[in-house]
């Protein structure tokens, strides 16, 4: 069935005003995933950015390289290591210091340290391995070359440093002997620290503090606490045929700095957590994890009914709980912050109100073959209300088809962006039509991989159609979908109506992956310049500039603003080329088409 099934975003009827909080401290800008990890420590708003320097890497292929020892009679894995490392970096011996080394049935291994003055840098490492026929084969280094070398005596004691890293972890000192070691810092120079584990009882974590020796201040953050992993569809697949995968960690620490599972305070080991609460039935009737230190390790068996609790109600509310939680990091990185309107249980103190989560009830019993979302005013949580597909023979859940789960979220995010938290500002049929649109389109974003733009449907899983749900796949080719603006004339259903919106989307991305091409990191790393990257900026900054209930040509003004904010307008002319070619030109009104394109622009589109 090609256009039964839709899915219905119930409205918010009562309006009520946010109450913002003041901005809190900045918490934006670059993330060098390659050489920083950001923490956030239960318990307090502290956030600590730990560097670790890039490291080299070389490989030596099947037969491996000769090193400066190849020629000795006997080798010594760890003279032959430290006599490889000084030639290949041209540093002393002295500055080398072996860590330790083993060998198994294919390769023998070598882990050194930098070092300085016989004080470790303990972001410096190196490891080597040999063949069995004592080749190199690989080599990796992260030394360094400080800038400057702080004094090695200490100003401050490591009693001293003690108190502070209790102080900054709302922990304890567990009696580990401390040590003195360098810290390789982001400017370049070495930092002196007295190395320090706290343990947090409480919240089962174990630190390893590195207290600046002359400043007393937190420089360095090791984190041994357990990774969390997730057997998930990643969000850039759209059907369980493509196969679910186990993520380890793939939390985004800097839009949630304290993971998934915590809000600063409390901890959980289960599908609950400071971004969203995902159960079956009752909002505490979450999974646990499947085994410690949060697995959430449940294999969907496709031959049950979804409703068959091992290990299927498991596998959906753990997709649901990941999806969710990744639209809150991806959307985050590019703007739907706590100030912003967002859905956190705690702000962290970052603005806005919090107690907000989103509460996602998996299966849930008040429907089939659709699914909602509720979005009330900032500081209140929204309800997402998934289904069962009850089309084919098993079921399908709504919940193990990404886009739906997508769909649903982006709600939440154009309700809250547009007119200021007050979820009160798409209520026409035009701006609700708009929002569906959104909510495809962010959708198709998540599952376009590569700048080769294919055209896209949602929902083929949970229908058993490659068709989807909607009357067209998104195109830009106007034979496979021919909406235009002026079909709003003759559309009056809001599904309907964001089609056209979704389609003119999907033609605005493709210009702009036609431009700037494909960022395969934009879900992480907003400072990418794709046209993938290019496009969520634009879509997601609009948000905030258009007015309350926007019709079309607010939506694409706003757009075009958002270009000229962020990017000086460089895309002025592809924005306009697309809407034109969907009849939303520069006189268009009225639902009555129009092509044209600012002067100076040309009117072809770039794709
Ligand atoms: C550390 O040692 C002190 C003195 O023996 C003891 O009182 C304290 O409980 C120990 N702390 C921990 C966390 O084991
Ligand atoms: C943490 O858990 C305790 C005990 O359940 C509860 O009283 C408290 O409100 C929670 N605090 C936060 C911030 O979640
Ligand atoms: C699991 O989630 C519920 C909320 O749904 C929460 O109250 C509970 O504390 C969590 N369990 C644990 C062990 O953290
Ligand atoms: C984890 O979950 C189990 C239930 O599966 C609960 O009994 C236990 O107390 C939880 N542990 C922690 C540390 O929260
Ligand atoms: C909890 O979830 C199970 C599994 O889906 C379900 O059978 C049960 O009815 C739920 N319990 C409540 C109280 O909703
Ligand atoms: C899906 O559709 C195909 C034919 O298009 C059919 O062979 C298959 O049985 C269907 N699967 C389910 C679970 O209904
Ligand atoms: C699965 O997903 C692919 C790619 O998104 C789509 O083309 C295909 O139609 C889907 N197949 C089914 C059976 O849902
Ligand atoms: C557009 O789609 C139609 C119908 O599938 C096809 O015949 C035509 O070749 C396509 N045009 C382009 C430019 O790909
Ligand atoms: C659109 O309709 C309004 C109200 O009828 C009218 O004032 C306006 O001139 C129309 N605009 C265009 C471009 O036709
Ligand atoms: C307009 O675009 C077309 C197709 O890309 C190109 O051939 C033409 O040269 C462009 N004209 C101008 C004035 O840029
Ligand atoms: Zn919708």
């Amino acid at each position: 069935m090609k256009f039964s099934y839709r899915f219905v975003q119930s409205i918010y009827l009562a309006v009520v005003s946010a109450s913002i909080a003041a901005a809190a401290p900045a918490f934006e800008g670059a993330l060098k995933h390659a050489t920083t990890q950001v923490r956030g420590v239960p318990g307090s708003d502290l956030i600590v950015e730990s560097y670790h320097p890039p490291s080299l890497f070389e490989t030596f292929g099947v037969n491996g390289g000769d090193h400066s020892l190849s020629d000795r009679a006997e080798f010594n894995l760890k003279d032959a290591a430290v006599s490889f490392v000084q030639s290949r970096l041209g540093v002393d011996a002295g500055t080398i210091a072996h860590r330790t080394s083993y060998a198994n049935d294919v390769a023998q291994h070598a882990y050194l340290q930098q070092q300085i003055n016989n004080i470790p840098i303990a972001n410096a490492i190196a490891n080597i391995a040999f063949n069995k026929a004592n080749k190199v084969v690989s080599f990796g280094s992260s030394f360094v070359k400080p800038s400057t070398v702080p004094s090695t005596t200490p100003s401050i004691s490591a009693d001293d440093a003690i108190a502070k890293a209790e102080k900054a972890l709302f922990g304890t000192y567990n009696n580990h002997t401390t040590s003195l070691q360098f810290v390789a810092q982001k400017d370049g120079s070495l930092a002196l620290a007295h190395v320090i584990q706290i343990q947090n009882n409480a919240k089962a974590q174990l630190y390893e503090a590195f207290i600046d020796a002359h400043s007393g201040e937190l420089v360095q953050l090791t984190d041994f606490g357990a990774d969390a992993s997730y057997r998930v569809l990643p969000i850039t697949k759209q059907n369980v045929t493509q196969g679910f995968q186990v993520l380890t960690d793939p939390q985004d620490r800097l839009a949630s700095p304290f993971g998934w599972h915590s809000d600063g305070v409390n901890t959980t080991n289960n599908t609950s957590g400071n971004n969203a609460n995902t159960w079956v039935g009752v909002s505490g009737n979450v999974t646990y994890q499947s085994a410690p230190h949060l697995t959430f390790n449940y294999v969907q068996d496709p031959s049950q009914q979804p409703q068959t609790y091992e290990p299927n109600v498991d596998a959906a509310r753990v997709n649901a709980f990941y999806l969710v939680n990744t639209v809150h990091d991806i959307t985050y990185r590019y703007g739907f912050t706590e100030d912003a309107f967002n859905f956190q249980y705690s702000n962290f103190g970052k603005g806005g109100a919090g107690g907000d989560q989103v509460y996602v009830s998996v299966q849930d019993s008040t429907g089939t073959n659709n699914a909602r979302f509720v979005t009330p005013p900032e500081g209140q949580s929204p309800t997402m209300y998934m289904y069962l597909f009850t089309l084919t023979d098993p079921w399908r859940d709504g919940s193990l088809q990404n886009d739906i789960v997508v769909h649903e979220n982006t709600h939440g995010l154009t309700n809250r962006m547009t007119g200021g938290g007050t979820a009160a500002c798409l209520q026409t049929t035009e701006s609700q039509g708009l929002g569906e649109g959104w909510s495809d389109a962010f959708a198709e974003w998540t599952e376009q991989t590569n700048d080769v733009v294919l055209d896209w449907v949602t929902g083929p899983y949970v229908l058993n159609n490659t068709a989807g749900v909607r009357h067209y796949p998104y195109s830009t080719n106007a034979t496979t979908n021919p909406f235009r603006y002026g079909d709003l004339q003759t559309l009056t259903e809001v599904h309907d109506i964001g089609e056209v919106w979704a389609n003119m989307l999907h033609n605005v991305y493709a210009g702009l992956v036609a431009d700037h091409g494909f960022s395969p990191n934009a879900h992480t790393d907003p400072t990418t310049t794709g046209g993938n990257t290019v496009y969520l900026h634009l879509f997601i900054d609009a948000l905030a500039l258009q007015p309350c209930n926007p019709t079309f040509v607010q939506a694409r003004d706003a757009w075009i603003q958002a270009d000229a904010n962020r990017y000086h307008g460089s895309n002025f002319c592809t924005l306009w080329a697309e809407f034109a070619s969907r009849g939303l030109g520069v006189n268009a009104a009225n639902y009555t088409d129009d092509t044209t394109v600012p002067a100076g622009c040309n009117a072809t589109v770039a794709f």
